[in-house]
């Protein structure tokens, strides 16, 4: 008897996704040498690989063409909506899959089409004010980012001499934008500390993350609400005024992004970047030495972009890419760090060149780009100048391939940036009233010993960090 073809093999060529999918994407080298796992895959399949993410069969795109293409979707063949993916309107998707509760969000992120224009339209004008530099939002931003990021650097330094041992990534990468994002989102002062900690909480995704994004969630609801009825200057007060039908749960979960897309990406662009000046060898610590700090945040965003791969799409056709025939709604992850590394990307660019490409996706492209990459890019320059202005040496406290890179499929960030430092100037002395956590932060009053309002928030926020690491 001849054997059963399966359908989809018989279309393709091959046989489907699921039979395919072998190779695990969570695996030591793509944590540890990403460039040389992304090598292998393309020499083994060529530009998009099937790969098994956390038990979930996917194609990964790395060819750069091929990504930049998708991205741009100028046929309209991909989609975002979650209702695209088959397997999961099949019922195949388990149930505890890890990265379900960041895909069932229902944000911007999974939208296609008019709504997707609508809601980028809010986040358009809602940043505007904080992104364009003659804005006196802006400016005032600048300056809290400056004034958060001195006290983080003076406080990780106090007591000491003028040389000791930190944390960048816990003691000041992490830290500031989450700081920014209260300020971004308006909360009241008072509410900051604790809501930060259960930013710190659902990031971590530690034992408490459920509780901490319950709290989250309905904290961020109350500010929303509050903005519908009294107005304020923060973004979603200036996303409300731009598209007025907003309902409470929409912006919520508009805002709810801002935690991650600050807290946590702006952070490791931070951390990434003083990496890579540190380290030294992707020729980032020559931009900065020429003064050019862009030039410095792009060759780690190229390098280690924060998003590695991106949340799924899904074809709305059957689509051929390479040597695959890819399934209508099958998913793809789109991978800017593998196509950083693609000969076809990194061939335009001459080694010993001071700039860099520009034509990297960190911040992806087409109808998806990144609406915040000028205030994420604001916030890691002040944070990155300020190390080195405040620093006259900063030195890896551990060999650079002994840096821990968190496991994550879409993320690619430091756990931790062990560095031995040298301060440029006098060390700041010990604080005079030994730490005893007052009872209501308030982050811009006076505060403990006499501090700065900002010095002494700086304060109490790492306490309470310690507290929740012990
Ligand atoms: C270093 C920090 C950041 C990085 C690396 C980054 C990167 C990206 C990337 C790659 C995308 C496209 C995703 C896709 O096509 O699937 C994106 C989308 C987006 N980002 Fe950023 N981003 C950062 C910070 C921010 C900030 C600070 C904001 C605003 C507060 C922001 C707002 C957005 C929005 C609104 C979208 C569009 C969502 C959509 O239409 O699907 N991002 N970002």
């Amino acid at each position: 008897m001849e054997p059963q073809i399966p359908q989809a093999e018989s279309a393709a060529g091959h046989p489907p996704l699921e039979s395919l999918a072998v190779q695990s994407l969570m695996n030591r080298d793509y944590e540890s040498r990403p460039a040389l796992f992304y090598e292998r895959l393309r020499a083994e399949y060529g530009p998009v690989a099937p790969v098994d993410v956390l038990g979930v069969p996917t194609w990964l795109v790395i060819g750069y063409p091929q990504t930049l293409d998708i991205l741009r979707d100028a046929r309209g063949i991909w989609s975002k909506r979650l209702d695209s993916w088959r397997a999961r309107r099949e019922g195949r998707v388990p149930a505890d899959w890890p990265l379900l509760p960041a895909f069932e969000v229902d944000n911007s992120v999974f939208r296609d089409g008019a709504e997707l224009t609508r809601l980028r339209g809010a986040w358009s004008a809602g940043l505007r004010p904080f992104q364009d530099r003659t804005r006196p939002q802006a400016r005032a931003l600048e300056r809290a980012v400056s004034s958060y990021a001195d006290d983080l650097i003076t406080v990780l330094s106090e007591g000491g001499g003028r040389s000791g041992w930190a944390d960048l990534s816990a003691q000041y990468g992490r830290p500031l934008p989450l700081m920014v994002v209260g300020r971004l989102l308006g909360f009241r002062p008072e509410r900051g500390e604790e809501l930060l900690m259960d930013m710190w909480r659902l990031l971590d995704a530690g034992p408490d993350a459920a509780e901490a994004s319950a709290r989250l969630f309905g904290a961020v609801a109350d500010v929303c609400a509050a903005k519908m009825v009294g107005p304020g200057d923060d973004l979603p007060s200036y996303m409300l005024a731009e598209t007025p039908d907003l309902t409470i749960d929409e912006l919520t979960r508009e805002m709810l992004m801002v935690v991650g897309l600050i807290g946590d990406y702006t952070g490791t662009l931070i951390c990434n970047t003083a990496a890579e000046v540190i380290i030294g060898e992707s020729g980032a610590r020559d931009s900065l030495s020429a003064g050019m700090i862009h030039e410095a945040i792009n060759r780690a965003a190229i390098s280690s972009p924060p998003m590695s791969n991106l949340t799924f799409r899904w074809p709305k056709t059957d689509v051929r890419i390479g040597r695959f025939t890819l399934a209508a709604g099958d998913p793809v992850m789109l991978s800017p760090a593998a196509a950083h590394t693609d000969p076809a990307f990194t061939g335009n660019m001459a080694p010993d060149s001071i700039y860099s490409s520009r034509a990297h996706l960190a911040w992806g492209a087409g109808p998806h780009a990144c609406l915040g990459r000028d205030l994420a890019t604001t916030i890691t320059t002040i944070a990155v100048e300020k190390l080195f202005e405040r620093f006259s040496e900063l030195r890896l406290a551990l060999p650079a391939d002994q840096l821990p890179w968190r496991s994550s499929p879409m993320m690619r960030g430091l756990r931790s940036l062990p560095v031995n430092y040298t301060l440029a100037g006098e060390p700041p002395e010990a604080p005079a009233a030994p730490a005893a956590a007052p009872e209501r932060p308030a982050q811009g009053d006076a505060g403990e010993d006499g501090d700065s309002g900002t010095m002494s928030f700086v304060r109490r926020f790492l306490r309470v960090l310690r507290r929740s690491d012990s």
